[in-house]
């Protein structure tokens, strides 16, 4: 029997590409096909030289993504082998490693690993609907796709601690106060918002999008005189 895929990858037309995470009946929670299927629709990302930037977004109307699928925990021998089963194929190093632009489009339940698929993405834009929560440690668990790494760096330690100890649901507006969004939109426009925010990036080449990206990225991990440097280094590539 064939599996309903649980990612849609489509091309449009300027340079765009748009993964749909398409489990809508379990609000698209995260499970090991969508791993391997997410892992395939990247690579193609990052070596298609006609997309140039992606959208990612949830399909149905109730989730972006309702976090790791939790029937899949169950199911293995321990937790630590079911997260560990997750790393087999380093989906969200790919997905850092990719310096195309790339906006999520966020409604409904964004939970967990929702939150960590939208902030490996460069710009998160959700619905005024949209339920954030990173409830893993009140599972006995902590984040496996970088949210104990990434959320300190997007909004400071003190916020992503607040968020990963409380495990507390929280508003677009307030994920907008937080700095976990840059913008709220009603949902009827959400995703013609993503596509137009993409399509202004898309106005700028693609080198130095590549470079801003990784100037961000590579800057982050190093002391601020180092970090300048680079910011020299990678900005006299493109003059
Ligand atoms: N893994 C697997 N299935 C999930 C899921 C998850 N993380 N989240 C939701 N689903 C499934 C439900 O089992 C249900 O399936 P069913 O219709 O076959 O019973 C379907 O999605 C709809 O969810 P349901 O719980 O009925 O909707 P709700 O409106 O009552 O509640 C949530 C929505 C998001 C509050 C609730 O589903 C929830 O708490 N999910 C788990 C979130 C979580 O802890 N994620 C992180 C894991 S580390």
């Amino acid at each position: 029997m064939t599996k309903e895929p649980t990612v849609i990858y489509e091309k449009r037309d300027g340079g765009v590409a748009v993964l749909t995470l398409n489990r809508p009946s379990a609000l698209n929670a995260f499970n090991v096909q969508m791993r391997d299927e997410i892992h395939e629709a990247l690579t193609a990302v990052r070596d298609d030289d006609d997309v140039r930037g992606l959208l990612v977004r949830g399909a149905g109307e109730r989730a972006f993504c309702a976090g790791a699928d939790l029937t899949e925990f169950g199911s293995a021998p321990s937790q630590a082998i079911a997260r560990s089963v997750r790393w087999e194929r380093d989906v969200w190093g790919l997905w850092l490693s990719i310096t195309k632009p790339m906006v999520a489009a966020i409604h409904g339940y964004c939970l967990g690993s929702g939150i960590e698929i939208a902030s490996v993405c460069d710009v998160r834009i959700a619905s005024d609907d949209a339920v954030f929560g990173m409830p893993e440690v009140g599972l006995g668990l902590i984040p496996a796709a970088g949210g104990t790494q990434l959320l300190p760096r997007l909004l400071g330690q003190g916020r992503a601690l607040d968020l990963l100890l409380t495990g507390h649901r929280f508003t677009a507006p307030e994920a907008l106060r937080y700095g976990l969004v840059s913008q709220v939109v009603s949902r009827d426009i959400l995703e013609r918002r993503a596509l137009d925010t993409l399509h202004t990036m898309l106005g700028a080449p693609s080198e130095a999008l590549a470079a801003a990206k990784r100037t961000v990225s590579d800057g982050l991990d190093l002391p601020l005189a180092a970090a300048l440097a680079l910011e020299r280094r990678i900005g006299m590539t493109l003059a």
